[in-house]
């Protein structure tokens, strides 16, 4: 399959591109490479796939109409993974009006360009935040979304529903993803572990929001990308999916491991709960399993692990989170 990731530059897209070349697609990666974070580690990651084949990158914004268009006039593109969005959900707070922009709006030019080119096959990366907050179970796709508490989750919903509409009117097959909180090698700087790596490393204290007790489904970037590319090939109606672990672990538990694997420890600097932050994810694994034979397979010590050796081999002399 040709296959357009939009975000493709970002943590999960260039993941995703390095497996589904691996599996002997063609992919087309677009990315405006804004400052959501430094781009030049957007333009790293790229730079990182330049000795593979089979792939090419459109720098370019999802909110350009004629930009996509132009995309899908040239390339013979069988399927998109929609990955592009301003992720994050305490920064959503600050500029709500600009999240919902790249990721409603954005979306909105990216599904009307597709039905002006019959592109049929979407995946759609959402998130566990839709679920808003919650204090135990398992989250089941069929449970409430309508009560989140950030503009990032809310997008992230809007989004679903307008996927949801252009299956309905268009019949464009669609799976939304809800990724529950990814980690990995290059995991986006602003991001809970990687700030905790930096800060270990660098001799800072540990900035932690709350308590230290929340619980959060982490999983590891490569059973998230598994899960993406099944998705791309088994795309058939409209579905909404977990990709999660199934296995939420405490933050402070969290903050040990790392300690244990950087083998340092720095004092934590306690901070206020921030507002739109979830306390419990925990994602019920049951429709990914059946719908895209999905098996998460890498567990959090040896995901953390491979996570500090790729930071000290790449980062731990750069200023790049600086
Ligand atoms: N990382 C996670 O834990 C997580 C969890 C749930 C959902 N998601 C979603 O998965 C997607 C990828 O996440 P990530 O962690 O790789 O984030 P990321 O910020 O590293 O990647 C997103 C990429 O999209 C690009 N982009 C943003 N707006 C754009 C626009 N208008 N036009 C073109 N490119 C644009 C950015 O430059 C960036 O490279 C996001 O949509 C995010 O909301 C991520």
């Amino acid at each position: 399959m040709t296959i357009l990731i939009t975000g493709g530059a970002g943590f999960i897209g260039h993941t995703l591109t390095r497996h589904l070349l691996a599996l002997g697609h063609k992919v087309l990666l677009v990315d405006n490479f804004n400052n959501s974070y430094d781009p030049d580690v957007k333009w790293q990651h790229i730079q990182a796939l330049e000795h593979l084949a089979n792939w090419s990158l459109c720098q370019g914004d999802i909110r350009d109409k004629r930009f996509l268009q132009q995309i899908f006039r040239i390339h013979s593109i069988d399927g998109v993974i929609h990955l592009a969005g301003l992720a994050g959900v305490r920064a959503s707070l600050q500029n709500p009006a600009t999240y919902f922009d790249h990721n409603v709006n954005g979306t909105t030019v990216l599904l009307e360009a597709m039905r002006a080119a019959n592109v049929k096959r979407l995946v759609f990366a959402s998130s566990s935040s839709v679920y808003g907050v919650r204090s135990g179970g398992t989250f089941q796709e069929t449970d409430s979304a309508e009560d989140s508490v950030s503009p990032y989750a809310l997008s992230k919903r809007a989004a679903e529903r307008l996927c949801q509409q252009y299956h309905h009117l268009y019949g464009l097959q669609v799976f939304c993803l809800r990724l529950f909180t990814v980690y990995g090698p290059q995991q986006r700087p602003d991001m809970a572990i990687s700030r905790f790596i930096h800060q270990l490393h660098t001799g800072q204290p540990i900035t932690l929001f709350g308590d230290g007790q929340s619980r959060r489904d982490y999983t590891y970037v490569d059973d998230i990308v598994a899960g993406i590319s099944q998705a791309i090939e088994r795309v058939n109606g409209y579905e909404i999916i977990n990709l999660g672990s199934a296995n939420p672990v405490i933050l402070l538990e969290l903050i040990a491991l790392l300690e244990q694997l950087t083998k340092r420890r720095v004092p934590i600097e306690w901070l206020n709960t921030q507002p739109g932050d979830v306390p419990y994810t925990h994602a019920a694994i049951d429709k990914a399993r059946q719908l895209l034979n999905y098996r998460p397979a890498t567990d959090l010590k040896e995901g953390l692990r491979r996570m500090v050796s790729s930071y000290q081999q790449t980062y731990a002399n750069t200023q790049t989170f600086e």
